[in-house]
């Protein structure tokens, strides 16, 4: 099972903790932040639909998608995370485009798909390439898959992020993602600097963007 850079498993607990604000005041830092600017790319483009946002935090993704016209569907298993994307949308005028669910993603189980599935930096309490094969599953045919995660770290460089046991490649996603299903549009392992607790740091992503043939 993955763990974080100091040992903890990705459970519920684990991100209850992290959301009640005892892990180095993170949680206020994401609770402000602007949406991934990799789903600011990547989905800019795509006409709206419907959408789901796997392990959602504190919404910033989830609202952006729901400014645009998607319909979307913020999963999340931190209840703390969840009352704070429902404040946040509560001062927007896109409130009523965004669902708010409490579910183990893990074992949660969809009764629809989707037009377009997101999930941004989640690590569960399972592997993390499994845990995108599970959420991949719940893309609509026709519909598109972005997945951003944290880059291995023995790709060499250098600073530890939250988990190297959470961290993939965009080759280990690509490789699951069948060519007769799947048509990828982007994989690519970037480098980006973000404000972090008053400074800046630098984030190893992947971004990988599929489209579901059928
Ligand atoms: C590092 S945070 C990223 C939050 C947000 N996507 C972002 O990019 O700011 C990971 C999120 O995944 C959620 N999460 C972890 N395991 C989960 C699970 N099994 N089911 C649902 N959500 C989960 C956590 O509660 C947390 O909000």
């Amino acid at each position: 099972m993955p763990r974080s850079s100091d040992g903890h498993a990705f459970d519920k607990s684990y991100w209850d903790a992290h959301w009640q604000g005892d892990r180095s005041g993170a949680p206020e830092a994401i609770a402000g932040s602007p949406p991934n600017p990799h789903l600011v790319r990547e989905i800019d483009d795509l006409r709206p639909g419907t959408a789901l946002d796997a392990g959602c935090g504190a919404g910033a993704e989830a609202l952006w998608l729901a400014a645009r016209g998607w319909q979307v569907t913020g999963v999340d298993i931190a209840a703390d995370a969840l009352a704070r994307a429902a404040e946040r949308a509560s001062a927007t005028a896109v409130a009523d485009r965004a669902r708010w669910v409490s579910a183990d993603l893990t074992m949660w189980v969809p009764s629809t798909t989707y037009d377009l599935v997101t999930t941004h930096y989640a690590h569960a309490a399972m592997p993390q390439l499994e845990f995108y094969d599970r959420v991949s599953s719940w893309v609509s045919p026709g519909g598109t898959l972005l997945i951003v995660g944290h880059l291995d770290h023995d790709q060499g460089h250098g600073d530890a992020g939250p988990s190297a046991a959470a961290s993939v490649t965009a080759g280990g996603i690509t490789a699951r993602l069948d060519p007769a299903e799947w048509e990828v549009a982007t994989a690519e392992e970037l480098h980006r600097t973000a404000a972090s607790h008053g400074g800046a740091r630098t984030l190893h992503d992947v971004v990988v963007r599929a489209i579901r043939r059928h």
